[in-house]
């Protein structure tokens, strides 16, 4: 395989020369060593099949579910664009950073995610170092943090961007993916990555309520925290060519996605890696209550990020 770093930026590689479908165990451990150094891996226009990306994916743990589309078509084939459309709302909140299922018991180990259809334009996806941000805090700011934790809701990120689903059950949950009635999610906002040991801020658009502060002096530290982590050269976007696929690694980057044209049909695959429960379980959750599939898939096809 060839390896090529991207260019003025603290993560990131660029994998070419790669069959995925028929990696033996040296290029694996190549593969595996390399995402845990470099935190994104890039594969341009492999057009990899379900099949393939699952087991691809599986290949760096269990899923937190298979490969599902994030997509602006609908199951009736339609393209969805309208303002306060379910499904448009639903792609609109990924437009924040964050970090996948934080607002689980799990939180995700990482994703595949490929392109199919992809606009004319915008549309690019982003990812975010949060090891290189904590490593370029001053010392008074990782003091301070250093032993603060936060809540992770999709309520409360979703419901601050404006994009809560319409559909409400009585009780005031949703049959939504993400939408969980345990308690919820709280984590540490310095994260110890658990095959590197070095630490990395956790924090992004679903963490809200730092425990013992001021709900107004809470969301201005998230916010400024957030603000200045996801800048350059922490960040990367993919300006996306149909059949390219990336792998991240969910514990160390955020990610959003990026506005476009949705007039314009889109269609991206994911598969999410789930969580170790030894690294990834929320401090107020235990192993057994992860939830296994009894969780809906969202009725037009699309998840939460
Ligand atoms: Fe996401």
């Amino acid at each position: 395989m060839e390896v090529e770093h991207l260019e003025g930026v603290t993560f990131g590689s660029v994998v070419t020369d790669i069959d995925i479908e028929a990696i033996d165990e040296s290029e694996w451990n190549e593969l595996y060593d390399l995402w845990i150094d470099r935190a994104l891996l890039v594969f341009p226009g492999v057009s990899l099949t379900e099949e393939a990306q699952d087991r691809f994916a599986r290949r760096f743990g269990d899923l937190e579910f298979p490969r599902a589309a994030l997509s602006n078509i609908g199951k009736d084939g339609k393209v969805h664009f309208e303002d306060g459309d379910e499904v448009v709302k639903s792609l609109r909140g990924n437009e924040g950073w964050h970090h996948d299922s934080t607002y689980m018991p799990l939180q995700a180990k990482g994703a595949v995610f490929s392109a199919e259809i992809v606009p004319s334009s915008g549309a690019a996806t982003g990812w975010a170092d949060m090891r290189a941000a904590y490593e370029e805090l001053d010392a008074d700011t990782k003091d301070r943090i250093s032993n603060l934790t936060a809540y992770h809701s999709l309520y409360y990120s979703q419901g601050r961007s404006g994009y809560l689903p319409d559909k409400q059950n009585e009780d005031g949950t949703y049959n939504l993916y993400g939408y969980h009635d345990m308690d919820v999610s709280l984590r540490p906002l310095v994260k110890v990555h658990p095959v590197t040991g070095q630490p990395n801020l956790l924090i992004g658009r679903h963490a809200h309520d730092i425990v013992g502060m001021e709900r107004e002096e809470s969301v201005k530290l998230l916010d400024d925290l957030n603000d200045w982590a996801c800048q350059p050269p922490r960040t990367y976007h993919h300006q996306w060519t149909a059949g390219d696929a990336v792998v991240w690694d969910n514990r160390r980057l955020q990610h959003r996605g990026t506005p476009f044209d949705m007039r314009e049909p889109r269609r991206m695959w994911h598969t999410r890696i789930a969580g170790e429960s030894s690294s990834e379980l929320a401090i107020n959750h235990q192993p057994d209550a992860i939830p296994s599939d009894d969780v809906e898939r969202h009725p037009t096809g699309t998840w939460a990020c």
